[in-house]
């Protein structure tokens, strides 16, 4: 006969474990949901799960929540692993109380995230919660802004990964917010500050969920999430795969990555990738795809700011962030999305030890009101910032053009890369030979005999002598101009020579970049 104390504790667990009952679970799971204990045993590797605070609930009586006490008050919390990493997390259930946030329910989540800081290992919050619990009051937005002070103090100490698997209304999004990277479900998950209802008694707007706040809106349009998944299970799985790249914390090094791709790997059709045209677009995916370890290439905001691609790979094993211009959409120009995109991937890589590789081909800034206006010259200098702020190993390689005020942001010589590299076919100069020409020799254009002859002439003369890297390399801003089959070899060669670099930044309090 089972001794009844423990008999006791079983039952409680499994009261614990059914969260808000039968019902409730089936109506998630009717919504094409998982629950909050389903959704950490696919994260977790199996049996590594040890749960914390199972037996806590909250002290409100307000409002009848004395006769609606759950076991663990909607939020299942704990440790386990991920590929054998340790790895802390909570899960909002929303089948108790909506997932909604009080005291209890906060705390909780405060308690997994100071042992994650002090453990030095990263959190991974899934986010479905109906917001802060109505009933009790200001105690719950106390309980969000302890959660948010404590995301801002993990900020670039441990990796922080949120997944939104449900609603984020209200200030509740600033948790989120905050955190390195958001992955959302398309269809269940939706971000907003205000809903539709809001919305539509504020602007007289009709609009969806979906529309307002969705995946797809917040991974193509506003940038907030970084990842739109197809369903719980991908988006679960692309939590465990962006860790793989990640530290555990801001002192370690990124796992390396065993390979067979030989790092001495030369690729001959490298050669002949940049079209003859100086306007003709490439994609600048399949030169990264080509140089790095296996073809994998895990990219990060793949739908938002498309003119500019992040992600991580793999280079002789090392993990390394890569940044690139992106001539197949609008020709690799920098916007102000872009720059914002690029700015804060950079700083991410640059708190976790992560080496940044960046590949270059940008006609410049977007130029136009609508840029200007809303602040183009503000967001610019946020990666120009980052880039000059940042200390870990940095080598850049011009495929193609580097033109003007862009030229410097994208990880020049100037702002203390490591290693620049240019390609033959590099263009280095203020700007591209048609402005350049229209400026410096308009007069003498348009008192020309055949104003186009002598303008075409001119463009020529220019690109002969500017639109090269050899000017750049005589002065050392180019460490040297490489063949292009040649890029693995010389990029793992490069990041294994910096491997121990150490650079600092003059003692301050913090800087202060352009917000
Ligand atoms: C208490 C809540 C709740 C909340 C939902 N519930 N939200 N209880 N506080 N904030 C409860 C419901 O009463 C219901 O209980 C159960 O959760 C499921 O909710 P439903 O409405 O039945 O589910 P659904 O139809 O899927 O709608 C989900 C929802 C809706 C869209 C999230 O519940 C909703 O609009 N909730 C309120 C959202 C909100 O305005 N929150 C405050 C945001 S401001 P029963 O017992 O019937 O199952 C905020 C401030 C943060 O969060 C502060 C930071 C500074």
């Amino acid at each position: 006969m089972t001794d009844p104390k423990i008999e006791q504790l079983r039952k409680l667990r499994e009261q614990a474990r059914m969260g808000g009952g039968p019902e409730r679970i089936a109506k998630q799971h009717a919504k094409g949901k998982l629950t909050a204990r389903e959704r950490l045993e696919l994260l977790l590797d199996r049996g590594s799960f040890r749960e914390l605070d199972m037996f806590v609930t909250h002290r409100t009586t307000d409002f009848g929540l004395d006769k609606q006490k759950f076991l663990g008050d909607g939020v299942v919390t704990g440790y386990g692993t991920i590929n054998g990493r340790l790895v802390y997390v909570f899960s909002q259930d929303f089948t108790v109380l909506g997932g909604s946030l009080g005291e209890a329910h906060a705390e909780k989540i405060c308690k997994v995230m100071d042992l994650a800081m002090k453990n030095g290992a990263p959190i991974i919050g899934i986010n479905d919660s109906g917001g802060a619990r109505i009933q009790e009051g200001v105690i719950s937005l106390a309980g969000y802004a302890d959660i948010f002070l404590r995301n801002t103090l993990a900020s670039g100490v441990i990796p922080q990964i949120s997944i939104v698997m449900g609603p984020a209304a209200g200030g509740a999004v600033y948790s989120p917010a905050i955190t390195d990277f958001i992955i959302m479900v398309k269809n269940t998950s939706y971000m907003f500050i205000t809903g539709p209802e809001v919305v539509k008694a504020v602007t007289h707007e009709e609009v969806s969920f979906d529309e307002l706040g969705g995946a797809w809106v917040h991974a193509t349009k506003s940038g907030v999430a970084h990842f739109a998944a197809e369903n719980e299970e991908d988006a679960i799985f692309l939590a465990q795969t962006l860790l793989s790249y990640l530290p555990q914390n801001n002192l370690e090094d990124p796992p390396m990555r065993p390979t067979s791709d030989d790092p001495l790997r030369t690729d001959p059709e490298l050669d002949s990738i940049i079209p003859d045209s100086p306007t003709k677009p490439y994609d600048m995916k399949e030169i990264i795809r080509r140089v790095v370890d296996d073809g994998i290439f895990f990219e990060v905001h793949e739908h938002f700011a498309q003119n500019i691609i992040v992600g991580f790979a793999h280079l002789g094993g090392q993990s390394v962030g890569i940044v690139a211009n992106q001539p197949a959409v609008l020709a690799g120009v920098l916007d102000i999305d872009a720059s914002v995109k690029a700015a804060r991937f950079v700083r991410f890589c640059d708190a976790f030890n992560i080496p940044i590789v960046t590949f270059v081909d940008v006609p410049g800034f977007m130029p136009g009101t609508a840029q200007e206006h809303g602040g183009i010259i503000r967001h610019g200098a946020k990666l120009l910032y980052a880039y000059a702020e940042a200390t870990v190993p940095k080598v850049t390689i011009i495929t193609r053009k580097a033109y003007g005020g862009a030229y410097d942001v994208m990880s020049s010589k100037h702002l203390r890369a490591d290693i620049n590299f240019a390609w033959p076919s590099a263009e280095i100069a203020v700007m591209g030979p048609e402005g350049a020409v229209n400026i410096i020799f308009r007069k003498q254009i348009a008192q020309a005999e055949d104003p186009e002859a002598e303008k075409a002439r001119l463009v020529a003369e220019y690109r002969a002598k500017f639109a090269n890297p050899y000017i750049a390399a005589s002065r050392g801003f180019i460490d040297d101009v490489i063949e292009p089959h040649e890029t693995r070899p010389r990029l793992i060669n490069a990041l294994e020579m910096l491997r121990n670099k150490r650079d600092t930044n003059p003692p301050k309090k913090h800087g202060n970049i352009p917000l």
